[in-house]
């Protein structure tokens, strides 16, 4: 299977086309962006520690029956995947506070909460990415209300996969985005990625970050993070 076409460059990751026109190739970069976009810088590695992540994560979650994207690793930095039309949906769980949740309701970082929480930013960065409930969303036609009842009890279930899995490596997921996608038929699957990138990780003991706030909070120590992670998930 082979690249035809770049389709799309984003800020972490390119899409090409095949020839195959139901899948699609990933690549992913170690080039890295926080801030809305303001803060900019690579993270050498990144690429190859994401990719190789995400697509072990996903077949986790294929096999406790959550529908994903994923096709075929072909390599460090690229995979085959399936294509979709992706919700433009931000979808967020929570177990414990922090980041823009701390922020926007005045609390400390580190509370546990008792059921976890879900939320919704409309992906378009024009508008940097608004938080909306699910009746915006419908508004907005940005998904049906099967599609985010669907999403909901999809991202819910993936949480209690993921948590139990990390916490088995001493590790804490603290929160994470998902994105979703459509393939030709309509059928939702999970789409994107699942990576230090893209949730936060906390060691279990010592509460050490070891994901990307430490590249959004100038806390150094980022490319160790991420090995980290892939040595917990690899072993090593
Ligand atoms: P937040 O606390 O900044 O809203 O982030 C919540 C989680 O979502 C965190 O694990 C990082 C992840 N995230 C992304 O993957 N992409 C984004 O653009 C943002 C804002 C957060
Ligand atoms: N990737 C996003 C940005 O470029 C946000 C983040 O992950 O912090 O702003």
């Amino acid at each position: 299977m082979g690249k035809t076409k770049q389709l799309y460059e984003g800020k972490a990751k390119k899409v090409y086309a095949t020839e195959n026109p139901e899948e699609v190739i990933v690549s992913y970069k170690d080039d890295a962006t926080a801030l809305d976009g303001l803060k900019k810088g690579t993270i050498a590695g990144k690429g190859a520690i994401n990719n190789r992540m995400t697509n072990f994560l996903m077949q986790l979650l294929e096999k406790n029956g959550v529908p994903t994207h994923f096709v075929e690793e072909l390599n460090d930095r690229e995979t085959v995947v399936k294509k979709v039309s992706i919700v433009p949906l931000e979808v967020i769980i929570r177990n414990i506070s922090a980041g823009s949740f701390a922020k926007r309701y005045g609390v400390e970082e580190g509370i546990v909460f008792t059921q976890p929480t879900i939320e919704f930013s409309y992906k378009n960065d024009d508008l940097h990415d608004p938080l909306i409930n699910s009746y915006h969303a419908l508004a907005l036609n940005l998904a049906t209300q099967e599609e985010i009842e669907k999403i909901k009890e999809m991202a819910f279930k993936i949480n209690e996969v993921l948590k139990e899995y990390f916490l088995s490596l001493g590790v804490k997921l603290v929160d994470f985005k998902l994105e979703f996608g459509r393939l030709s038929d309509g059928t939702l699957v999970l789409a994107d990625e699942i990576s230090p990138d893209t949730c936060r990780f906390w060691d279990a003991k010592t509460g050490e970050k070891l994901d990307k706030d430490r590249f959004r909070r100038d806390m150094g120590g980022v490319e160790d993070a991420y090995r980290e992670m892939m040595n917990r998930v690899f072993g090593k």
